[in-house]
């Protein structure tokens, strides 16, 4: 057998796993790198079958008071036209999407004050009374008893990464909050009883292989039930501007070794691997969930996180089963 496959199985096997026993996957190269992706793929399919997770994101309010170093909405970004949706649009959009065949809708938005605990949670209150919608909040840091709130209103998950796992980048790139804070979030949540999603960029300037390794470490220390994994990618806008891109390829690296540790937690294909053409090898390498945008297209060009993003909208249940189409020929079932 391959030196790469006893790694592997090693991995797999879960026990006392520290980054110098990840590292070597995540430098696989030509045929261990055919050997990691398919070792995933087996162990998605073993863990997760052939059902994709559809989630509908609505992007409700691009308002940020946060100063993150990578992303487009940063708080002191003056050359941002911002928006907000009101309760009433949310809520109707989130009933359209209901209506269009989602199953699943994540509130995303900017640290925006101005929904408050209770304006937030009539929200997902009423999402919850007249649909079928699981909830997942994705909201950032609020204080603790706006996480119980919500959950006493039915929000269902909450999705909240971590990026990056290095605490002294962690807090380089995050001036107004620490990596501290950041964990007492996360174990807040998971002690709420919510679904908890982690997640990390990858090719993050400053990151090394090692942060890579414990980024994903950190997902299996957490208990998280989702992980999103996205290449990071560079925005002229921010103070971070010149840097490079990070890899797709490392990035399904990072979602295939990420599979093989954590067994059958839910792990999408994210947009920002999507717009560097990732999407199809995501989901033969470990990812089981695709995220699709349902924010009115008079918002999307606004959620500028990150450059790249499209903006082209259709009739929602077009969208969804035009992607059940796409998806039913790769072999696999969207949901
Ligand atoms: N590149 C890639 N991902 C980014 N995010 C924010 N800015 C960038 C960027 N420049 C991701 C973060 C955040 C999510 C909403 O978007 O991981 O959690």
């Amino acid at each position: 057998m391959s030196e790469i496959t006893d790694v592997l199985k090693e991995i797999a096997a879960g026990k006392d796993s520290t980054p110098e026993l990840l590292i070597p996957a995540l430098e696989a190269e030509e045929e261990n790198l055919s050997t990691l992706f398919e070792f995933a793929d087996r162990q998605r399919k073993e863990f997760c079958g052939d059902v994709v997770h559809i989630r509908a994101i609505l992007e409700f309010s691009n308002y940020c008071r946060c100063d993150c170093a990578y992303c487009g909405l940063f708080a002191g970004n003056k050359n941002l036209a911002r928006y907000r949706m009101t309760p009433e649009e949310i809520v109707g959009t989130a009933l359209e999407a209901a209506q269009a065949g989602y199953r699943t809708l994540v509130l995303q938005s900017g640290e925006d004050l101005w929904y408050t605990k209770e304006r937030l949670g009539e929200i997902v209150r009423e999402i919850k009374e007249k649909s079928e919608l699981a909830v997942t909040l994705s909201v950032g840091e609020r204080p603790f008893d706006h996480y119980a709130y919500w959950k006493e209103c039915g929000a269902d998950r909450f999705l909240i990464k971590h990026e990056t796992a290095d605490q002294a980048l962690y807090d380089r790139y995050h001036p107004h909050s620490s990596y501290m804070r950041r964990l007492a979030c996360q174990k807040e949540l998971y002690r709420l009883g919510y679904e908890l999603g982690s997640g990390f960029m990858v090719g993050l300037p400053g990151q090394t292989m090692k942060t890579l390794a414990e980024d994903i470490l950190h997902l299996k220390e957490l208990q998280v039930s989702m992980a999103g994994i996205g290449p990071y990618i560079c925005h002229p806008g921010t103070r971070l501007r010149g840097n490079q891109d990070g890899s797709a390829q490392l990035t399904l690296k990072a979602v295939a070794v990420s599979r093989i540790l954590l067994k059958d937690v839910n792990l999408p294909s994210t947009t920002a691997l999507n717009i560097k053409g990732g999407l199809r090898d995501a989901l033969n390498c470990g990812a089981n969930v695709i995220m699709q945008k349902v924010t009115p297209s008079r918002y999307r060009d606004l959620y500028d996180i990150y450059p790249g993003r499209e903006t082209k909208e259709m009739d929602l249940a077009r969208q969804l089963s035009d992607l059940k189409y796409n998806l039913s020929q790769m072999g696999r079932t969207g949901l």
